[in-house]
């Protein structure tokens, strides 16, 4: 069989990447991110789309020239359909399409989210790669989305939980912000919570039904204890940052394992990931190796660098769809919004 090479490209958001997988292996994944936003707290959609116009073609060139593949080596393009900005996302899918025609290749549509849980079977050609099995529970956690997902087969994912107002993301970029730290404040948050007392202060807990995911109640807590204190004493945010920080991380940990554990337990599937921007939190991540030490999970956690948005999860997905046969039209257009199924 001849060699499949895959190339991916991702824009959802405000990183544009591009990645070369050959034979399921990667060889290439290079991300350029847009620190255009930091001064506005967040990011701007039309500086986004501008900024991955700029940065796609050196990124791909980049991608192919790293891997040591000819653009004529490659046997489909993979994109990143949605959910995400639109105007981003236009400027990847309008990108393989020019790829599509040009090289005369087939294009392969990529769902974002989905590709988040199949970043756990990106391989780098080492031995001993481990890679969950099937059927294994999903924490999906990112900027935009929390969700507890079934992952049945590559292709069959179901959400069993997901939240019904803000993102863990969320909740810890827009607390970052009350505290005055630059966007996106997750990382922030997680670095001054090391020197911090995770008891110093109690903000509240949703209570939901089943697995279901609430972060705009704590989100409010948050800032109102720092409004009240603020009244009393100007300094209280500088003199309490830490534990601030370190009592918020502890508490959205608690949140998300929470219910984890419950749908382990429901489900009776103990092979655990977790995958999205915030599966980056060393919180989260020693959280979830030692309860998986008690509970007896086998625990995949992705590398740092597949945790935030990045092509070779969307080069992998493509992959994966290209051995299915499974490709798209030309006239296909981007979509902004989740889709119900992860299909
Ligand atoms: O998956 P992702 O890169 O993209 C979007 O959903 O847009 O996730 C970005 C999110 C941001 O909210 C960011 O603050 C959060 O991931 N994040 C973290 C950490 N690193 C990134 N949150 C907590 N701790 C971290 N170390």
């Amino acid at each position: 069989m001849s060699d499949i090479c895959i190339l991916g490209i991702e824009s959802s958001c405000d990183d544009t990447s591009a990645s070369v997988i050959k034979n399921g292996v990667l060889l290439s994944n290079v991300i350029a991110s847009q620190d255009v936003h930091e001064r506005y707290g967040g990011v701007v959609p039309e500086l986004a789309s501008r900024a991955h116009q700029q940065h796609i073609i050196p990124v791909v060139y980049d991608a192919l020239n790293s891997a040591g593949v000819e653009k004529s080596d490659l046997s489909a393009v993979a994109f990143t359909r949605g959910p995400g900005l639109l105007g981003s996302l236009m400027v990847g899918v309008a990108f393989a399409k020019g790829v599509s025609q040009a090289l005369k290749i087939p294009m392969i549509e990529v769902n974002h989210l989905q590709a988040h849980v199949l970043a756990h079977f990106i391989s780098e050609g080492k031995p001993n790669e481990k890679m969950p099995s099937f059927p294994f529970l999903c924490l999906l956690v990112s900027g935009g989305n929390s969700q507890i997902i079934v992952v049945n087969s590559y292709e069959d994912m179901e959400i069993v939980g997901q939240t019904i107002d803000d993102a863990a993301g969320e909740a810890f970029d827009k607390c970052a912000k009350v505290m005055g730290l630059p966007y996106p404040g997750g990382p922030h948050v997680d670095k001054l919570a090391q020197k911090g007392n995770p008891h110093k202060f109690t903000f509240s807990k949703p209570k939901l039904d089943k697995y279901d995911y609430s972060f705009s109640g704590l989100k409010t807590s948050f800032l109102y204890l720092v409004r009240d204190e603020l009244k009393e004493n100007p300094n209280f945010i500088q003199e309490n940052i830490n534990d601030l920080c370190a009592s918020l991380q502890y508490t959205v940990v608690n949140i998300l394992m929470s219910k984890l554990i419950q749908a382990s337990k429901d489900l009776k599937i103990n092979q655990i990931a977790v995958a999205g921007g915030v599966s980056a939190n060393s919180e989260l991540r020693n959280t979830l190796i030692e309860t998986g030490k008690k509970l007896k999970w086998d625990v995949f956690i992705p590398q740092l660098s597949y945790t935030t948005d990045n092509a070779a999860m969307i080069a992998i997905t493509g992959y994966l769809k290209y051995l299915n046969n499974d490709f798209c039209s030309f006239d296909v257009v981007p979509y902004a919004r989740i889709t119900p199924e992860l299909k």
